[in-house]
Protein backbone atom coordinates (compact mmCIF):
# COMPACT_ATOMS: atom_id res chain seq x y z
CA UNK A 1 0.00 0.00 0.00
CA UNK A 2 1.10 3.35 -1.09
CA UNK A 3 2.30 5.84 2.06
CA UNK A 4 1.04 9.43 2.20
CA UNK A 5 1.69 12.50 3.74
CA UNK A 6 -0.44 15.18 5.25
CA UNK A 7 0.57 18.91 4.68
CA UNK A 8 -0.56 22.22 4.38
CA UNK A 9 0.15 24.60 2.01
CA UNK A 10 -1.06 28.13 2.09
CA UNK A 11 -3.32 26.76 4.92
CA UNK A 12 -5.02 23.89 2.55
CA UNK A 13 -4.57 20.47 3.83
CA UNK A 14 -3.26 17.63 1.13
CA UNK A 15 -2.51 14.13 1.13
CA UNK A 16 -0.48 12.96 -1.34
CA UNK A 17 1.27 9.94 -1.62
CA UNK A 18 4.80 9.96 -0.06
CA UNK A 19 7.47 11.14 -2.93
CA UNK A 20 5.31 13.86 -4.06
CA UNK A 21 7.01 17.26 -4.74
CA UNK A 22 5.86 20.26 -3.22
CA UNK A 23 5.19 21.78 -6.50
CA UNK A 24 3.49 18.69 -7.56
CA UNK A 25 0.79 18.66 -4.53
CA UNK A 26 0.55 22.94 -4.68
CA UNK A 27 -1.07 22.05 -8.35
CA UNK A 28 -3.05 19.95 -7.13
CA UNK A 29 -4.71 22.49 -5.24
CA UNK A 30 -4.48 24.30 -7.93
CA UNK A 31 -1.77 26.69 -6.45
CA UNK A 32 0.80 28.01 -9.14
CA UNK A 33 4.32 28.36 -7.88
CA UNK A 34 6.55 29.58 -10.59
CA UNK A 35 9.47 27.45 -12.22
CA UNK A 36 12.15 28.77 -14.58
CA UNK A 37 14.42 25.27 -14.61
CA UNK A 38 11.68 22.71 -14.09
CA UNK A 39 9.92 20.82 -17.10
CA UNK A 40 7.49 18.42 -16.55
CA UNK A 41 9.09 16.04 -18.87
CA UNK A 42 12.68 16.06 -17.43
CA UNK A 43 14.54 15.35 -14.36
CA UNK A 44 14.14 18.30 -12.23
CA UNK A 45 17.74 19.45 -10.79
CA UNK A 46 16.48 22.55 -8.55
CA UNK A 47 18.95 24.70 -10.37
CA UNK A 48 17.20 27.99 -10.56
CA UNK A 49 15.62 28.11 -6.97
CA UNK A 50 12.73 30.26 -8.67
CA UNK A 51 10.07 28.07 -6.93
CA UNK A 52 11.63 28.80 -3.80
CA UNK A 53 8.77 28.04 -0.79
CA UNK A 54 8.99 29.07 3.11
CA UNK A 55 8.59 25.93 4.66
CA UNK A 56 9.19 26.88 8.37
CA UNK A 57 12.78 25.94 8.15
CA UNK A 58 15.48 28.35 8.69
CA UNK A 59 15.95 28.44 4.16
CA UNK A 60 13.51 28.07 1.60
CA UNK A 61 13.29 25.37 -0.23
CA UNK A 62 12.86 24.27 -3.63
CA UNK A 63 9.52 23.18 -4.41
CA UNK A 64 10.29 21.06 -7.83
CA UNK A 65 12.70 18.81 -5.89
CA UNK A 66 11.70 18.58 -2.02
CA UNK A 67 9.33 15.88 -1.39
CA UNK A 68 6.07 16.83 0.87
CA UNK A 69 6.74 15.54 4.30
CA UNK A 70 4.21 14.76 7.09
CA UNK A 71 3.29 18.01 9.19
CA UNK A 72 4.96 20.29 6.73
CA UNK A 73 3.26 23.73 6.49
CA UNK A 74 4.18 25.45 3.53
CA UNK A 75 3.56 28.95 2.40
CA UNK A 76 3.87 29.35 -1.77
CA UNK A 77 4.06 33.22 -1.53
CA UNK A 78 4.59 35.30 1.44
CA UNK A 79 6.58 38.29 1.55
CA UNK A 80 9.92 36.68 2.05
CA UNK A 81 9.53 34.44 -0.73
CA UNK A 82 8.14 37.20 -3.05
CA UNK A 83 11.63 38.77 -1.82
CA UNK A 84 13.48 35.94 -3.02
CA UNK A 85 12.13 35.63 -6.20
CA UNK A 86 12.42 39.47 -7.00
CA UNK A 87 15.76 38.60 -6.05
CA UNK A 88 16.51 35.74 -7.96
CA UNK A 89 15.15 37.70 -11.14
CA UNK A 90 17.15 40.78 -10.24
CA UNK A 91 20.11 38.59 -10.85
CA UNK A 92 19.42 36.89 -13.83
CA UNK A 93 18.15 39.93 -15.51
CA UNK A 94 21.31 41.63 -14.62
CA UNK A 95 23.63 38.99 -16.22
CA UNK A 96 21.50 37.37 -18.65
CA UNK A 97 19.70 38.58 -22.34
CA UNK A 98 16.23 38.21 -21.58
CA UNK A 99 14.97 39.95 -24.72
CA UNK A 100 13.64 36.35 -25.91
CA UNK A 101 12.45 34.54 -22.92
CA UNK A 102 8.26 35.48 -22.54
CA UNK A 103 7.68 33.76 -19.63
CA UNK A 104 10.93 34.62 -17.11
CA UNK A 105 9.96 38.16 -18.30
CA UNK A 106 6.71 37.76 -17.53
CA UNK A 107 7.80 36.91 -13.60
CA UNK A 108 9.84 40.05 -14.00
CA UNK A 109 6.48 41.78 -14.28
CA UNK A 110 4.97 39.62 -11.87
CA UNK A 111 7.65 40.18 -9.02
CA UNK A 112 7.96 43.74 -10.01
CA UNK A 113 12.08 43.15 -10.14
CA UNK A 114 14.60 46.12 -10.88
CA UNK A 115 16.91 44.79 -13.75
CA UNK A 116 19.04 47.78 -12.93
CA UNK A 117 19.30 47.05 -9.22
CA UNK A 118 22.71 45.84 -9.47
CA UNK A 119 24.76 48.88 -11.33
CA UNK A 120 28.11 47.53 -11.29
CA UNK A 121 27.03 44.04 -12.96
CA UNK A 122 27.33 43.01 -16.76
CA UNK A 123 25.90 40.91 -18.87
CA UNK A 124 27.73 37.44 -19.58
CA UNK A 125 28.98 37.46 -23.40
CA UNK A 126 29.69 34.61 -25.40
CA UNK A 127 29.90 33.57 -28.93
CA UNK A 128 26.58 32.73 -31.35
CA UNK A 129 27.53 29.59 -32.75
CA UNK A 130 26.36 29.11 -36.55
CA UNK A 131 27.93 25.57 -36.96
CA UNK A 132 24.86 23.47 -38.64
CA UNK A 133 22.04 23.60 -40.88
CA UNK A 134 19.56 23.52 -38.01
CA UNK A 135 19.91 25.52 -34.82
CA UNK A 136 21.79 28.71 -33.77
CA UNK A 137 23.07 28.70 -30.25
CA UNK A 138 23.37 32.23 -28.39
CA UNK A 139 24.96 31.69 -24.90
CA UNK A 140 24.17 35.27 -24.35
CA UNK A 141 20.53 34.30 -23.73
CA UNK A 142 21.23 31.10 -21.63
CA UNK A 143 20.04 30.66 -17.68
CA UNK A 144 22.15 27.63 -17.59
CA UNK A 145 18.38 26.07 -16.58
CA UNK A 146 20.11 22.41 -18.01
CA UNK A 147 17.25 21.34 -19.81
CA UNK A 148 18.79 20.78 -22.91
CA UNK A 149 21.70 19.09 -21.40
CA UNK A 150 18.46 16.50 -19.78
CA UNK A 151 16.77 15.80 -23.15
CA UNK A 152 20.09 15.82 -24.92
CA UNK A 153 20.94 13.01 -22.34
CA UNK A 154 19.06 10.04 -20.38
CA UNK A 155 15.78 11.92 -20.25
CA UNK A 156 15.18 11.44 -23.83
CA UNK A 157 17.93 11.29 -26.96
CA UNK A 158 20.63 9.56 -25.64
CA UNK A 159 22.84 11.22 -27.34
CA UNK A 160 24.94 13.16 -24.87
CA UNK A 161 26.37 15.91 -27.28
CA UNK A 162 25.69 18.79 -24.81
CA UNK A 163 27.30 19.59 -21.20
CA UNK A 164 28.72 22.42 -19.87
CA UNK A 165 31.55 24.86 -20.63
CA UNK A 166 33.56 27.26 -18.44
CA UNK A 167 33.70 28.30 -14.06
CA UNK A 168 31.77 30.34 -12.05
CA UNK A 169 30.29 33.27 -13.90
CA UNK A 170 31.34 31.92 -17.22
CA UNK A 171 29.49 28.92 -16.91
CA UNK A 172 27.75 28.07 -19.94
CA UNK A 173 25.99 24.88 -21.51
CA UNK A 174 28.60 23.94 -24.25
CA UNK A 175 30.38 20.82 -26.13
CA UNK A 176 32.69 18.27 -25.61
CA UNK A 177 36.21 19.98 -26.38
CA UNK A 178 34.08 22.85 -27.28
CA UNK A 179 34.25 21.15 -30.90
CA UNK A 180 31.15 22.16 -33.80
CA UNK A 181 28.03 20.60 -33.24
CA UNK A 182 28.75 18.80 -36.73
CA UNK A 183 31.45 16.94 -34.84
CA UNK A 184 29.51 16.13 -31.56
CA UNK A 185 27.54 12.96 -31.00
CA UNK A 186 24.25 15.40 -31.64
CA UNK A 187 21.43 13.53 -34.26
CA UNK A 188 19.75 16.74 -34.56
CA UNK A 189 16.28 16.01 -33.00
CA UNK A 190 15.73 19.42 -32.36
CA UNK A 191 14.61 18.47 -28.64
CA UNK A 192 16.98 20.91 -26.91
CA UNK A 193 15.08 23.83 -28.79
CA UNK A 194 12.17 22.49 -28.22
CA UNK A 195 12.73 22.58 -24.21
CA UNK A 196 14.92 25.48 -24.29
CA UNK A 197 12.61 28.32 -22.08
CA UNK A 198 15.00 31.08 -23.79
CA UNK A 199 16.20 32.36 -27.31
CA UNK A 200 19.78 30.71 -26.15
CA UNK A 201 18.30 27.80 -29.08
CA UNK A 202 16.59 28.89 -31.91
CA UNK A 203 15.91 27.09 -35.54
CA UNK A 204 18.01 28.25 -38.05
CA UNK A 205 15.25 28.70 -40.60
CA UNK A 206 13.13 31.03 -37.72
CA UNK A 207 16.21 33.18 -37.41
CA UNK A 208 16.74 33.78 -40.83
CA UNK A 209 13.70 34.84 -41.33
CA UNK A 210 13.64 36.96 -38.36
CA UNK A 211 16.74 38.33 -39.79
CA UNK A 212 14.02 39.04 -43.36
CA UNK A 213 16.08 36.37 -45.19
CA UNK A 214 14.12 34.86 -48.57
CA UNK A 215 12.85 32.12 -48.12
CA UNK A 216 14.21 29.98 -50.82
CA UNK A 217 18.10 31.62 -49.88
CA UNK A 218 16.73 30.04 -46.51
CA UNK A 219 16.15 26.72 -47.86
CA UNK A 220 19.85 26.98 -49.55
CA UNK A 221 21.07 27.40 -46.45
CA UNK A 222 19.63 25.40 -44.06
CA UNK A 223 20.28 22.86 -46.25
CA UNK A 224 24.06 23.71 -46.73
CA UNK A 225 24.19 25.19 -43.60
CA UNK A 226 26.65 28.45 -44.86
CA UNK A 227 26.80 30.61 -42.04
CA UNK A 228 24.92 33.30 -40.77
CA UNK A 229 27.15 36.45 -40.92
CA UNK A 230 29.30 37.89 -37.44
CA UNK A 231 28.60 34.19 -35.86
CA UNK A 232 31.35 31.91 -35.00
CA UNK A 233 31.66 27.98 -35.44
S1 LIG B 1 20.47 26.70 -23.89
FE1 LIG B 1 18.32 26.97 -23.26
S2 LIG B 1 17.68 24.97 -22.45
FE2 LIG B 1 19.94 24.97 -22.52
S3 LIG B 1 20.57 25.62 -20.47
FE3 LIG B 1 20.51 27.47 -21.77
S4 LIG B 1 18.45 28.33 -21.45
FE4 LIG B 1 18.41 26.21 -20.69
S1 LIG C 1 12.07 25.51 -10.98
FE1 LIG C 1 12.66 24.65 -9.07
S2 LIG C 1 14.72 25.17 -8.89
FE2 LIG C 1 14.21 25.85 -10.91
Amino acid sequence: MTETVTLTIDNQEITVPEGTTILGAAAELGIDIPVICYHPHLTANGLCRICSVDAGQRVQVAACVTACQDGMEIETNNTAVQRGRRTNLELLSSTVNLEEAPEILELVETYQANGKRFPNSHKRTAPIYDDNPFYIRDYNQCVNCWRCVQVCADDAQYAFALSFDGRGFHTQIGTFMADGMMDTTCVFCGQCVGVCPTGALKPKRQSLLEDGVDPDAIFQQTRGGRKKKGTQS
